[in-house]
């Protein structure tokens, strides 16, 4: 055997170090083509760890953010069995929040970190959000338009790559499938009752019909992450694809809730067995992301209130533990002092 230099040890190394990185990279991609799940202590490249990252915290802001344009209605819900349903469903969206930052938290990230860049506006959550809720039939409407295209959009991350998002969807997509039945049954009993009732209801969805087809993203030829996403199969269908599935719901169900959707151009493709629909505003939709929504300011200021109010929650929570830690008998008090337990 030839006697190895100190220049062929170095790069003999940093030829393993390649070597290794392809295996680990050859596994992963066999992993994501036999459609198996990413767990969070397998290897992934950091692309993939840093867009999921930016996805599930855009999930999980946009879960805690849209708790407020609803909870501005629990007080004036118009019954108590409204109330109690309204309730529960806001409870709801702040537990899907917590899913989905314990999930990120999987990632390396911590909740704290996620949090500031929310409060700083460094991160986003759906531009959805920044609209107001005018009247008690907007509650509906978000039901069913916006808890509905969560949903469109949600289904396909139930099979996710990645374990820990995957799961917390399926969970989440349950919930949700609870949501849009209550927004629909909410406006079903308005469009059916008084003029007035049926007219508050129609103006809720002329309002929020347009926004909710902007939760899709931008057009496939415009949206930044989509092909990347799709073959990492974080992502399983184009903003298009799914925006397009979510109009062809809603048109018959609209029909029955004897509402009009406010688009003059909807109608039946032969060819393509879809439905049609009119052009999007996508300046509005660059506007509203780029702050100059309606509410962007009231809901990132109500965000930063709540989180200080919060303060001694986490404070108490934390000493609460610190506290049990240290209890005789338990694994934090075996580094206690033998008299300290006597
Ligand atoms: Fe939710
Ligand atoms: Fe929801």
């Amino acid at each position: 055997m030839a006697a190895v230099t100190a220049d062929q040890t170095t790069q003999g190394t940093a030829g393993t170090a390649e070597e290794a990185e392809a295996a680990h990279l050859a596994t992963f991609d066999a992993a994501v083509a036999a459609d198996d799940r990413i767990e969070p202590r397998d290897w992934m490249p950091e692309a993939y760890r840093a867009s999921l990252v930016r996805q599930m915290a855009q999930h999980a802001h946009s879960e805690i953010i849209g708790m407020q344009p609803e909870a501005n209605w629990i007080s004036r819900a118009p019954s108590l069995r409204r109330k109690a349903i309204l309730m529960a469903k806001v409870q709801d969206e702040a537990g899907h929040g917590l899913y989905l930052y314990s999930a990120a938290e999987t990632l390396g990230t911590s909740r704290e970190e996620l949090l500031d860049k929310l409060h700083a506006g460094r991160q986003r959550y759906s531009s959805i959000f920044n609209y107001p809720t005018l009247t008690w039939a907007d509650v509906g409407a978000i039901g069913w338009l916006v808890d509905g295209a969560a949903i469109t959009n949600q289904v396909p991350l139930c099979r996710c790559s990645y374990g820990p998002y995957a799961r917390a969807m399926v969970r989440i997509c349950k919930e949700e499938s609870f949501h849009q039945r209550q927004g629909y049954e909410l406006l079903l009993a308005l469009s059916h009752g008084t003029p007035a009732q049926h007219e508050m209801a129609q103006d809720a969805v002329n309002r929020w019909w347009w926004p909710s087809l902007m939760m899709f993203g931008p057009p496939d030829d415009a949206s930044a992450h989509s092909a990347q996403s799709m073959a990492w199969k974080i992502k399983r269908h184009s903003n298009d694809e799914l925006r397009r599935r979510f109009v062809d719901i809603c048109v018959p169900q609209a029909q029955v809730l004897g509402l009009s959707l406010p688009d003059p151009d909807i109608r039946w493709n032969e060819k393509l067995g879809q439905h049609d629909y009119g052009a999007i505003d996508w300046t509005e939709f660059q506007e509203v992301l780029k702050g100059n929504g309606p509410c962007n300011e009231q809901r990132l200021t109500q965000r930063r209130k709540a989180h200080e109010e919060g303060a001694w929650v986490r404070d108490a929570a934390a000493a609460y533990a610190d506290k049990h830690s240290a209890r005789p008998g338990t694994a934090g008090a075996a580094a206690q002092p033998v008299e300290a337990t006597a």
